[in-house]
Parts: structure tokens; C-alpha cells; sequence
């Protein structure tokens, strides 16, 4: 079957996952907080970017490699860390971390994934990267970092958005909990999705694995309750000093918008700025991740490295962030959809549909570097991205 022919979009994937997952799953994956107003700005405010294509170039190849952080990545594209992943589609983690090997793009893991970092990390070959929710304990957070270098993980990305759980009301409604609780409604909904269900069986009730290890070392712990309990804190600074102190390899920060604290990252000696609003799923009045990233850029300078995500859905969405200041762009839930439409030949799947996407968009714009997109916005921009 010609994948291109059934499903030449990413839409055509996320259609057919809603019909393969069970109802908590797909509102896990789909929904953000209130009104979802920032899911859809971020969509709305990259539809809103123009660039004029360019006219008579002539013949010549554009290039996807793209270097970030010390490695050439083959695209300018990865994986962004999503939680509990194996929930959505069983095995998720580590068929992101193959496919992440295989097309040489990173793969972000999260800390509350379904899998440990031992068994990921090797999966992922050089591609990992391990996104730290930060533990409350000291002592377990070295044992965390120790832990995802010896996995093979060579980046460190410590999300900084998530000061306290958001409502998520989508997720109450649907009555979502980790691991998922056995009441019939969940058995109904899941009658409902049989390969769903098998997969699961055979993989076994999706855990947060590595939280509930810690959580049985932990003397302090709760007997009943989510082992999430362990990461509820909100780090200040000193944490990011910590944090760079304590891990040797390039150490990002996840979840920022405001230049501010672009420019105190770059001071405090990180290594990148991942410019992001979770997908809308902590705080419905943040802007767009697009519209802050010239703002974010003039602030760090041209030189520093910034990553950004949200609402991307395409080569072109791709070719967008960068017009306006990325050096690097993450998807999240479009992974997530690919796999639960088709299993790991849909993330594969997705990859090429992105890669084409991106080559057929920067003919039209005469580019032969995705980074110099900002050079075709419309109407013209200074975007000086000389280094
Ligand atoms: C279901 C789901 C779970 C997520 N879990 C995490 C997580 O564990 N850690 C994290 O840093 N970000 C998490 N994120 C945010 C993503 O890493 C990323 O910032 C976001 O999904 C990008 O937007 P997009 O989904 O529109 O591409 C999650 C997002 C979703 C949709």
C-alpha cells in the first residue's frame, strides 16, 4: 500500500488514531487546558506567516542536515518528549528511539515515560536526549543524571514550564489517572480498541516506571498516590546551577517565553533555549510559540542556539519557526498520531512526509538552506541569522 496515497497529511494520520485508541487516550494526547485557546493560536499564528517564493533559481538541491549542539542532525526536525507515551500507543517509547536512530533526528525522552532510561537510551544510539522533570531530592536527581549518561542520553533538557499541574479538563472528564484505573468505563472504552488492547496486554498496564522506583526507595512516600509526587517542585536558578554543575554535555532549557529569561539561561551557561508553551497545556493565555521567537532571538543574539515547538504540523510549518528565529524544531503530538494511526510505519511515515514537505517548500522559495527561510518572509523582515 502506497502510504502516500492514503495518508499524504499529517490530518489524514490524527483522523484514523482517533478511531485505533481508546477515548482516555486520545483526550490524553489531543487536549490542553481552558478553553484550548493557545492549542489553536499556535496553529493560526503559523498559518498566518507568508513568504514570497523566490523566481528563477535555476537548478539546484536543497539540503535538510542541519547541526545543533555538537552533532549534525539529518533534518531540522526531532521528537519532543511526551509523557506517558506508552498510554497512547503501546511501545511508543521505543519505537520513537529506533526511528530517531535510523533518520539520525533526537528523540526526547521523558522523565515520566513508561520505559526506563536503560532501556531507551541504547535504542536511541547517539540521538537521546533526557528530559528531566525536576526531582524534588537531591540525591535522586544525581542518581537520575548518572543514570541517563550511562543510558547513552547526550543531552539534557530540563523543562522549566510546569511550576504546578495545569486542570486539563478534557483529561478530568475522560477520568484519566496513571496507571489507568480498572473501572468499567475504561474496560468499555477499551473493548472498543482491540489491537489497543492486545498490544497493551502483551506490554504490560502502562506505569510511570522510573518514578515508581524512586518512589519505593523513598521512606517519605506516600503508600498510595501518583509517584509524580516526587517531581512537584518549581526550580529556581539555583537549580539550573545545579543542574549544570552536575551534567557534563549540553543541558537545555524547555519552556521559555519571555526574553528574559533567554538571555539568564544563556548567562547561566546553558547550552539552548527550547522555546515553548507545552502545547497549551499549562496556560491558556500564552502567546504563540512562533510570534515570541523574534523577540527571543534578538535577545540571545544571533549566534545561540534556540529550539521551538508547537503546532507544527508540516515541512512548511517547519520553514516557518525558522523564518522567524529557530534554529530547530520538535514535534509532539504529531509522532504520537502517526503511531496510533499505523504503528511504528507511521512515524516512519511521518518523517518522510515532513522531509518531502520541507524540500518541496524550499524549491518554491529558491532556498537551498532551511535556515535562511527568514529571508523570504513577507512583507520583508530584518532577520539576520549571519554568525
Ligand atoms: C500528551 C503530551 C504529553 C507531554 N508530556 C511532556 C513531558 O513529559 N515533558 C515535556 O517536557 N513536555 C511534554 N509535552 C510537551 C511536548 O514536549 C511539546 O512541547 C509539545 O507537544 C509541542 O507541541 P505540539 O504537540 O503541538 O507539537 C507533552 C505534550 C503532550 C501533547
Amino acid at each position: 500500500m502506497d502510504l502516500d496515497l492514503r495518508f499524504p497529511a499529517l490530518s489524514d494520520l490524527r483522523q484514523r488514531a482517533r478511531r485505533r485508541i481508546p477515548h482516555f487516550a486520545w483526550e490524553y494526547l489531543d487536549s490542553a487546558t481552558g478553553t484550548e485557546s493557545v492549542k489553536h493560536l499556535n496553529r493560526s499564528a503559523l498559518d498566518a506567516i507568508r513568504m514570497a517564493p523566490s523566481a528563477l533559481d535555476g537548478a539546484f538541491q536543497p539540503e535538510l542536515a542541519t547541526p545543533l549542539l555538537g552533532q549534525t542532525f539529518s533534518a531540522p526536525f526531532g521528537i519532543a518528549p511526551i509523557g506517558m507515551s506508552g498510554l497512547i500507543w503501546p511501545g511508543a517509547e521505543a519505537a520513537l528511539a529506533r526511528l530517531a536512530a535510523r533518520q539520525r533526528i533526537p528523540y526526547g525522552m521523558s522523565t515520566v515515560a513508561t520505559r526506563l532510561p536503560e532501556e531507551i537510551g541504547p535504542l536511541a544510539g547517539d540521538m537521546g536526549w533526557f528530559q528531566l522533570y525536576p526531582p524534588r531530592d537531591a540525591d535522586i536527581r544525581t542518581d537520575l543524571l548518572k543514570r541517563a549518561k550511562a543510558a547513552g542520553f547526550r543531552v539534557l533538557v530540563l523543562t522549566v514550564d510546569v511550576p504546578a499541574p495545569s486542570r486539563r479538563e478534557r483529561q478530568l472528564r475522560a477520568d484519566l489517572a496513571f496507571p489507568p484505573r480498572k473501572t468499567p468505563r475504561m474496560f468499555a472504552q477499551t473493548a472498543l480498541r482491540p489491537e489497543w488492547a492486545l498490544r497493551t496486554l502483551r506490554m504490560g498496564v502502562p506505569r510511570l516506571r522510573l518514578m515508581e522506583e524512586y518512589k519505593r526507595l523513598d521512606g517519605t512516600a506516600p503508600s498510595t498516590g501518583h509517584a509524580g509526587y516526587l517531581l512537584r517542585v518549581n526550580p529556581d536558578w539555583d537549580y539550573v546551577a545545579a543542574l549544570r554543575d552536575g551534567w557534563q554535555g549540553p543541558l537545555v532549557l524547555k519552556g521559555i517565553l519571555r526574553p528574559e529569561d533567554g538571555t539568564r539561561a544563556k548567562a547561566a551557561g546553558v547550552d539552548a533555549v527550547w522555546v515553548s508553551n507545552h502545547a497549551g497545556r499549562q496556560f491558556d493565555g500564552a502567546p504563540a510559540s512562533v510570534d515570541v521567537l523574534p523577540d527571543i532571538r534578538a535577545a540571545v543574539g544571533p549566534g545561540y542556539p534556540v529550539i521551538a515547538d508547537g503546532g507544527v504540523e508540516s515541512g512548511l510549518d517547519i520553514l516557518r519557526m525558522m523564518a522567524k528565529g529557530a534554529d530547530f524544531v520538535m514535534l509532539g503530538r504529531a509522532w504520537h498520531y502517526a503511531l496510533a494511526a499505523l504503528g511504528p510505519r507511521g512515524a516512519a511515515h511521518l518523517d518522510h512526509i515532513l522531509r518531502e514537505d520541507l524540500i518541496a517548500n524550499m524549491m518554491q522559495l529558491g532556498l537551498t538552506s532551511p535556515r535562511d527561510a527568514g529571508q523570504r518572509l513577507w512583507p520583508a523582515q530584518d532577520t539576520d541569522r549571519s554568525r
